[in-house]
């Protein structure tokens, strides 16, 4: 049933084609970003065979290229490339996507072909061991920048021999800021969502998480409260200097349209209105949902509080791994 909602494009020891097939982990990396960041975030991944790394474009205008450790800035010969994939400034939220999964466990280099941006070091690596600082510095040192040209990427294995005739079926990747200049608050509030999109929350500044509850109780992780054993998804704790220029995110999977309720574990945060929802339905509104977070946890309810509360504390931290099973391909994408 998962079969068309990937290309089956099959690149050297990457494959998107068994995706569907596989448990493995899912890894975000995020290509750009606001305010024209230039730079794939994080850097590296260590990545074991079958994970999944899902790059998602944002602000700005680059590739996901393959390269190797010794010529950083130069496609591969038979290599990946997705082509440049333009994102206007001003786009906050559907991000383009595109994926591909670890074969084997070799080092694969990738850069970003807009002009000059691996010369600033705009380069990534899955499993490059101790020669990431290497690859880097080999981009960053120009040595191999007058070799790039505008001339048309390395054709890859062609989508033809292996692909069946269903074009990939579109999914959104929702983006929600948390956290950041705009205050203790998830941006937006409140989405809708299909199944087989995902969110991905991205953290800014302070120190947030994004966890799931319910309605009932919005301030108490879902597995503290739920009679269904139900244990829900949680970040875990994301610390971020107010002058980061690079987010950490924490993408969860839509599975169903039932409404999913999402608190931030800080220390008052949820008391003063800091909750989210997917797919909230009148009565139980966002709006309700976060009057019921104010008025369990906020100032007024302070003195009623547990000293023995622990915050949540005792939430097992489950990785992004654990809480997604992997995600939709957003475009078409080749990689
Ligand atoms: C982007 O620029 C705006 C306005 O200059 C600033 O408020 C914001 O913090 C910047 N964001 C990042 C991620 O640097
Ligand atoms: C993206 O960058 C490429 C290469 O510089 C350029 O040809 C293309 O026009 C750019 N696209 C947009 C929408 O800016
Ligand atoms: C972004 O700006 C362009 C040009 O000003 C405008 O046409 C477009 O609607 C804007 N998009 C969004 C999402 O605001
Ligand atoms: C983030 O907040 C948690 C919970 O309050 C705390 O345990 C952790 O030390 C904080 N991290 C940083 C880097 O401040
Ligand atoms: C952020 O700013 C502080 C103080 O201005 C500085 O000490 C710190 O190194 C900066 N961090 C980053 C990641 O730039
Ligand atoms: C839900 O989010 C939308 C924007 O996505 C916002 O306009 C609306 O006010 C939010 N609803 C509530 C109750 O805050
Ligand atoms: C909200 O209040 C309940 C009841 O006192 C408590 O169990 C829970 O930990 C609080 N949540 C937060 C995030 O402080
Ligand atoms: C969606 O399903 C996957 C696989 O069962 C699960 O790991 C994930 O937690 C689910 N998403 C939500 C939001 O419950």
């Amino acid at each position: 049933m998962f079969s068309t909602k990937f290309s089956t494009f099959a690149i050297a020891c990457l494959s998107l084609a068994v995706i569907p097939r596989t448990r493995g982990a899912i890894i975000p990396v995020t290509v750009g970003g606001p305010n024209g960041t230039i730079a794939y975030n994080p850097s590296s991944v260590t990545a074991n065979v079958g994970d999944v790394v899902v790059f998602t474009f944002m602000q700005k205008n680059h590739t996901i290229t393959q390269s190797s450790l010794a010529t950083p800035c130069s496609p591969l010969a038979n290599g990946f490339d997705s082509g440049f994939v333009p994102v206007p400034a001003n786009q906050t939220s559907d991000f383009p996507q595109a994926q591909l999964t670890v074969k084997d466990t070799n080092p694969v280099w990738v850069y970003c072909r807009q002009t000059g941006h691996c010369q600033q070091g705009m380069v990534f690596a899955v499993n490059p061991g101790d020669k990431l600082a290497a690859f880097q510095a080999a981009a960053t040192g120009g040595s191999t920048s007058a070799s790039i040209s505008a001339s048309a990427p390395p054709t890859s294995t062609s989508a033809s021999s292996s692909a069946p005739s269903a074009p990939p079926t579109s999914s959104t990747d929702h983006v929600v800021v948390v956290g950041g200049t705009a205050g203790n608050v998830f941006n937006p509030t409140n989405i809708t969502a299909q199944p087989g999109d995902t969110v991905t929350f991205q953290f800014h500044s302070k120190n947030h998480t994004a966890t799931q509850s319910s309605f009932g109780n919005p301030c108490r992780a879902l597995g503290l409260t739920s009679t269904t054993g139900q244990v829900g998804f949680d970040s875990g704790f994301m610390a971020v200097d107010a002058n980061a220029t690079t987010f950490p995110t924490f993408t969860i999977q839509i599975n169903d349209t039932q409404p999913i309720w999402t608190y931030c574990r800080q220390t008052g945060h949820c008391g003063s209105g800091m909750v989210f929802s997917v797919n909230a339905v009148d009565p139980n509104s966002f709006a309700a949902f976060q009057a019921k977070a104010i008025q369990l946890n906020g100032t007024a309810s302070a003195s009623a509080a547990s000293p023995s509360n622990t915050n949540g504390a005792t939430l097992p931290v489950r990785s992004a791994a654990g809480t997604i099973a992997f995600v939709g391909l957003v475009l078409g994408l080749v990689l």
